[in-house]
């Protein structure tokens, strides 16, 4: 393993208050280590005040820690500027954000964008509100039978497209897209590239600039941070160009009878109070990746899936089918199975009753589900706090299962 889990555990205090813990469902959400706990409680006790309003010191001071964060985050994934990342409250809203603001501006009948059969809801159901709002056609670019997305087709698919949006990671088949291949090739057709990276970034070193896409967005709650905070990073000219998305305080810079002037980057996108302590734990949970370091975080991600499939593999051959690509170094730390005949939810139900937490359900991916003609399928997804005894703990747990439905 390239992380020592032990050493890594005692950085989190629900490893000492729950035991035993098999905690597999990080893909919906991370644990979270003491240090953005504590600085989250720290903020709140000795810094709290509202931002960008007050004169007072109390006030000047929380500002500096919210727009410190701001600069803490940018640096994470390398955007050339902290005025390009948005806070929002989860990459649902980015993406919605996305949708209302450039797509309303630039979609309308005749438009077509494209998207992929492997995206979350979130990076669906955006599309098709606007789409029956102003009417557009939306492509789909299908998933391979091994779990990758089929892209001999895409230069037809995006012919005179204005946008292509896409999963960095899959929440259900763990692939990792090439993304800078399909960022390169939305901008060949002329079409903005559009990058979801809730599963990329919490575990695939980012490096915004070097993915080419022009707007991506990640969210604080699986990457070690708190919930109630997402990011969207776009480059200065493109969140320039675009309309804001939700009106309120903090986002004008003049209100009269008869209209209002949009503030400048970021805050133009920062309608209402934000996520301020939520902004402080999220660049504390920045400083921890950091400090595991992300090609650690991916190197011990990719021995403990390998471990799992073998083991899978090994102990249940023809009993579990598990989706997505074979090979552990094409995907991320996300696993997700159906278990002979038995319904996803029974299994995830038995393996919770012997201490294993995974996740069973459509992962908010319906149309992937359909593609797999699968209603569910139970999903074990691996961190940093994660090791072979966990995936041990998920066989022992399978067996118990069998043996219980017999
Ligand atoms: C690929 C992907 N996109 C979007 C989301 C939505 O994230 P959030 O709930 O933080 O908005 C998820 C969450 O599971 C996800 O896995």
């Amino acid at each position: 393993m390239a992380l020592d889990v032990a050493t890594v555990r005692k950085d989190f205090p629900i490893y000492e208050a729950r035991k035993p813990f098999v905690f597999l469902d990080s893909a919906a959400s991370s644990q979270k280590p003491r240090a953005v706990i504590d600085a989250m409680t720290a903020y709140y006790e000795t810094s709290h005040a509202n931002v960008h309003r007050g004169v007072y010191g109390l006030a000047e001071e929380a500002t500096a820690l919210y727009e410190g964060a701001r600069a803490r985050v940018a640096r994470f994934v390398n955007a050339p500027q902290a005025k390009e990342i948005l806070f929002s409250k989860n990459v649902t809203e980015s993406l919605n954000l996305v949708a209302q603001s450039w797509g309303r501006a630039h979609l309308g009948p005749g438009d077509a964008i494209v998207l992929t059969e492997m995206e979350h809801h979130a990076n669906i159901v955006p599309w098709q509100i606007l789409q029956a709002q102003i009417g557009f056609e939306i492509r789909w670019i299908p998933v391979t039978p091994d779990g990758k997305l089929d892209l001999s087709d895409l230069d037809r698919l995006l012919d005179g497209a204005k946008l292509l949006s896409f999963t960095g990671v899959s929440n259900v088949l763990g692939t990792i897209n090439p993304v800078r291949q399909l960022t390169d090739a939305a901008h060949a057709a002329g079409a903005l590239a559009v990058v979801d990276g809730a599963q990329y970034t919490p575990h695939v070193a980012t490096d915004v600039q070097a993915l080419g896409a022009d707007l991506f967005a990640f969210t604080g709650h699986k990457m070690l941070g708190p919930t109630g905070i997402g990011v969207l990073w776009g480059n200065e000219a493109l969140l320039e160009s675009m309309p804001p998305f939700l009106g309120g305080g903090g986002m004008i810079r003049d209100v009269r009878k008869d209209g209002f002037l949009p503030d400048e980057l970021p805050h133009k996108f920062e309608a209402g109070t934000p996520p301020i302590a939520e902004a402080v734990g999220l660049a504390v949970a920045c400083d921890e990746l950091d400090r595991y370091d992300m090609g650690e975080v991916r190197a011990h991600e990719v021995a403990v899936t390998g471990y799992a499939l073998d083991t899978l593999r090994e102990r249940f051959a023809g009993d579990v089918v598990v989706h997505g690509p074979a090979d552990p170094a094409s995907r991320g730390g996300v696993l997700s199975f159906t278990f002979k005949d038995l319904h996803p939810h029974d299994v995830t139900q038995v393996l919770d009753e012997h201490g294993v937490c995974v996740r069973a359900g459509h992962h908010c991916a319906k149309p992937l589900m359909r593609c797999l003609e699968v209603g569910a399928v139970v999903r074990a997804s691996f961190y940093i706090y994660n090791d072979e005894a966990d995936v041990d703990a998920l066989a022992d747990a399978l067996q118990r299962c069998a043996e219980f439905f017999g």
